[in-house]
């Protein structure tokens, strides 16, 4: 069940959109098959978002190759060439202001965001992380599951803050940790969950904006602030 009171803080945050649909920029360390899961998803008759750009933080991602095919704009912007965290920060900023997102996805994105990044993108930034937090913060988050004998594992996607995987939760999917399951076997079902909630919940928001602009655009200018009062 979505937390349809974060979609509605996320949608109400997005402002006037430059693009009939919305626009996200996808940051992504690794494998990027969350990414590839947006990316499928975004080309279904319907879909109301599309990935405007990807940036990767890493030379050996597969995220390069996965937006290359898919023909979106896709940036290596490795934090290992800048000085200090703020310049590689203002390079991603850079880059997702020429881009004109609207709402930034952290796909398996291993790095923490300052609180200057997350100013520019208030309520605008969403995580996944692969298990039912608040269990499970930070990295290892599945071996830790296993290590507690959980019962359950799963995913979640939250808004992001200023803490490790702390911020207010969207939606969660969950399966069972049976005998017998090991970090590889545990880790495959849990991306299974992950590859359709993620599309999923951005879909949700996005629908969800859609609303609230056209609510606006049918207005008079001097009203739209009206407009959104309950
Ligand atoms: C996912 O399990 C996600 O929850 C975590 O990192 C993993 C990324 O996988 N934050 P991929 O790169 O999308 O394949």
């Amino acid at each position: 069940m979505p937390g349809y009171d974060i979609i509605e803080t996320i949608a109400r945050a997005i402002p006037t959109k430059q693009h009939s649909k919305l626009r996200l920029a996808v940051l992504v360390s690794g494998n990027g098959s969350n990414l590839q899961a947006l990316i499928d998803y975004s080309r279904l008759p319907g879909t109301s978002f599309e990935i405007g750009i990807v940036i990767a933080n890493n030379p050996d991602s597969m995220a390069f190759a996965r937006a290359s095919q898919a023909h979106i704009d896709n940036h290596l912007v490795d934090h290992r060439s800048f000085a200090k965290r703020t310049l590689f920060e203002e390079k991603i900023l850079y880059h997702l202001h020429e881009a004109k997102v609207d709402l930034v996805v952290l796909a398996g994105f291993l790095r923490v965001l300052s609180p200057h990044f997350l100013s520019r993108y208030p309520n605008r930034i969403i995580n996944l992380h692969p298990s039912l937090l608040p269990k499970h913060p930070g990295l290892h988050a599945i071996t830790n599951a296993l290590e507690a004998k959980d019962e359950h594992a799963g995913c979640t996607v939250h808004l992001v803050d200023e803490g490790l995987d702390t911020g207010p939760i969207i939606a969660q999917s969950s399966c069972a940790i049976n005998l017998g399951d090991d970090l590889v076997a545990l880790t495959k079902k849990i991306q299974k969950l992950e590859h359709a909630l993620l599309p999923s919940i951005v879909q949700e928001v996005a629908k969800r904006v859609l609303v609230i602009q056209d609510k606006k655009g049918s207005l008079p200018d001097n009203q739209n602030h009206l407009s959104d009062r309950k």
